[in-house]
C-alpha cells in the first residue's frame, strides 16, 4: 500500500485510541503464565501482537478474541509446552525478548526467530544476563536471532541475579523479571533511568513480590520469587496507546486551525516524555478527565494547533519518549528554531535505525537536518516543502510520522510501503480520515 497525504484544512473531532501495544503484549503473555482464565478488554489487535498470540498458540496456550476482548486460559509459569517448529516472532522484538524470559522460567526448549528485520536487532542484551542466571540459551554469532533455548531439568532453580542494565530497556527488564520467577533467591535489576514500568505494575497485581528502590540514585526493582509460582489471572481494560496517540497529537499541532480530542489515552509517567517536550516547545495540549484505572493513569488529551519553537532533548527524557522520536522530529520540522536530540543512540536499534532513516527521509521533504552518532539536529523554519516520495524503511512509526509530515507540508507526500503501519496502529488512516485529513490510499490497506 502507498499513502499520499496532502496539506489539509484544520483537523477536528474526537478519537478513542486502540489499546496500548506494550500492555497488550504483556497482558497476553502474563495471562498465559497465570493460573486460570484471564479477560482483557481493549486488547490491541495488530501485526506485532498477532505474533505474540501465534507464538502462544504454538506453546500450547488457548486464547480467544471477541472483537478486542481477549480471553486466555492460563497454563501456569511452568506450563508452556515445547513448540513443534521455531516460534515466529514476526517483526516484534518485544515478543522475542519477553518470550525468552517466559521460556527461561518455564524451562521449555524452543527456537525463537522472526523477519530479516528482527534478525538484525540486538539480542545479546538478554542473552548475557540470562546465561548468567544459568539459562541454557544461545544467539547467533552476531548476538542476534534465531535464539535457541534448551530445556532445563525439572526442579532446578535459576541463579538469582544482581544486574545493572547498560541501557534502560523495559524489554530486557521484563525478560529478566520473568526469568527471575524461577530463581532460588531475589533478583535485583538496576537501570540508568526508569524505563516503562508496566511489567512491575502488572506482575504486582498478579501477586508477585516486587519492590522498587534506588541504587546510587538509579532506579532498581527487586523480585522475590515465591516457592510456588502462582500468578493470579488478569481482569483488565487496556488504556489507549499513548505511542499511537503521538501521531495524532502532532497531526493536530501542525495542521493550522485544528482542535482534536483523544480519549482514554494511557498517561503512565514513564511514557509521556513527548508531552513534556511538546509543552516546552509551546504546544497547547490539555489533559482532561485524568483518572487511575487498574494501576495505570489515563486521560483525554485536547490538542490545538499553534506555533512551536525548537527544544533540546537528552538524558532520562529520551527514555520517557523512546518510541516517539519519529513523531517528535516532525513536530520539530514544523517548529521555528533549532531542535537538538542527543544521548539517544538507542534509536539506532529500533525497527529501523531511527536516527539514520529519520534524517534521510526528512531531508527528502526539504527539512534541514544533521545526523549525529547519538541523535540529530533539526533547523526548523516553520514550513516543510514536502513534494517527495519517502520510504519508511520497514518501520511502522516512521511511516505514520512521514504521513503526518505530509499533512502540513506545502506539497503532497507519498509514503511507500505504508501498510507497515498496521504493525502497531491498523486504524491510523481511518482515524486521520475521520479527523478530516486528505489521504489517498493506493494498493489496498
Ligand atoms: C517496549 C519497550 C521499548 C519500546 C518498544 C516496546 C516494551 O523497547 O521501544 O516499542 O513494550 O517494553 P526497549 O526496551 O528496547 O527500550
Amino acid at each position: 500500500m502507498q499513502l499520499t497525504i496532502q496539506r489539509s484544512s484544520a483537523l477536528h473531532g474526537e478519537i478513542t485510541l486502540p489499546g496500548d501495544k506494550s500492555i497488550s503484549h504483556r497482558a497476553a503473555l502474563f495471562a498465559a503464565l497465570a493460573q486460570g482464565e484471564s479477560r482483557i478488554e481493549n486488547f490491541l489487535v495488530s501485526g506485532v501482537t498477532g505474533a505474540m498470540l501465534r507464538s502462544l498458540t504454538a506453546l500450547g496456550v488457548h486464547w480467544g478474541l471477541d472483537g478486542t476482548t481477549l480471553s486466555v486460559a492460563g497454563r501456569g509459569v511452568e506450563g508452556l509446552v515445547p513448540p513443534e517448529g521455531a516460534l515466529d516472532c514476526g517483526n516484534s522484538a518485544t515478543t522475542m525478548r519477553m518470550l525468552a524470559g517466559a521460556l527461561a522460567a518455564a524451562g521449555t526448549a524452543a527456537v525463537l526467530d522472526g523477519t530479516p528485520s528482527l534478525r538484525r536487532r540486538p539480542m545479546d542484551r538478554i542473552i548475557t544476563p540470562l546465561q548468567a542466571m544459568g539459562v541454557p540459551i544461545q544467539a547467533g554469532p552476531q548476538g542476534t536471532a534465531p535464539l535457541a533455548l534448551q530445556a532445563r531439568p525439572v526442579g532446578q532453580a535459576l541463579r538469582a541475579l544482581y544486574y545493572e542494565l547498560p541501557v534502560a530497556s523495559a524489554q530486557v527488564k521484563t525478560c529478566l523479571l520473568l526469568a527471575a520467577l524461577a530463581a532460588g533467591d531475589p533478583t535485583t535489576l538496576v537501570e540508568p533511568s526508569l524505563s516503562r514500568d508496566h511489567t512491575e505494575r502488572m506482575l504486582a497485581s498478579m501477586g508477585v513480590a516486587l519492590r522498587s528502590g534506588q541504587v546510587d540514585g538509579r532506579p532498581s526493582v527487586t523480585l522475590s520469587p515465591a516457592e510456588a509460582i502462582d500468578l493470579a489471572p488478569l481482569r483488565m481494560t487496556i488504556p489507549g496507546d499513548f505511542s499511537a496517540a503521538a501521531f495524532l497529537i502532532v497531526a493536530a499541532l501542525v495542521a493550522p486551525g485544528s482542535e482534536v480530542v483523544l480519549r482514554g489515552v494511557g498517561l503512565n509517567p514513564t511514557r509521556t516524555g513527548l508531552l513534556a517536550s511538546l509543552w516546552e516547545m509551546g504546544a497547547e495540549i490539555k489533559v482532561e478527565n485524568e483518572r487511575v484505572y487498574a494501576g495505570e493513569t489515563l486521560g483525554d488529551l485536547r490538542v490545538r494547533a499553534g506555533s512551536l519553537q525548537g527544544v533540546s532533548v537528552s538524558g532520562g527524557r529520551v527514555v520517557d519518549m523512546i518510541d516517539e522520536f519519529p513523531a517528535f522530529a516532525v513536530a520539530a520540522a514544523f517548529a521555528r528554531g533549532r531542535t537538538e536530540v542527543s544521548q539517544a543512540e538507542e534509536l539506532r536499534f529500533k525497527e529501523s535505525d531511527r536516527i539514520g532513516s529519520l534524517c534521510a527521509e526528512l531531508r527528502k521533504l526539504g527539512v534541514q537536518v544533521e545526523e549525529h552518532r547519538d541523535g540529530f539536529v533539526i533547523e526548523g523554519t516553520g514550513e516543510v516543502p514536502g513534494g517527495a516520495q519517502v520510504d519508511p524503511n520497514g518501520d511502522h512509526r516512521l511511516a505514520m510520522a512521514l504521513a503526518v509530515a505530509g499533512l502540513g507540508a506545502e506539497n503532497p507526500v507519498t509514503v511507500l510501503e505504508a501498510g507497515i503501519m498496521s504493525e502497531s496502529f491498523p486504524e491510523f488512516t481511518t482515524a486521520m480520515g475521520q479527523l478530516g485529513a486528505g489521504l489517498e490510499v493506493e494498493g489496498g490497506q
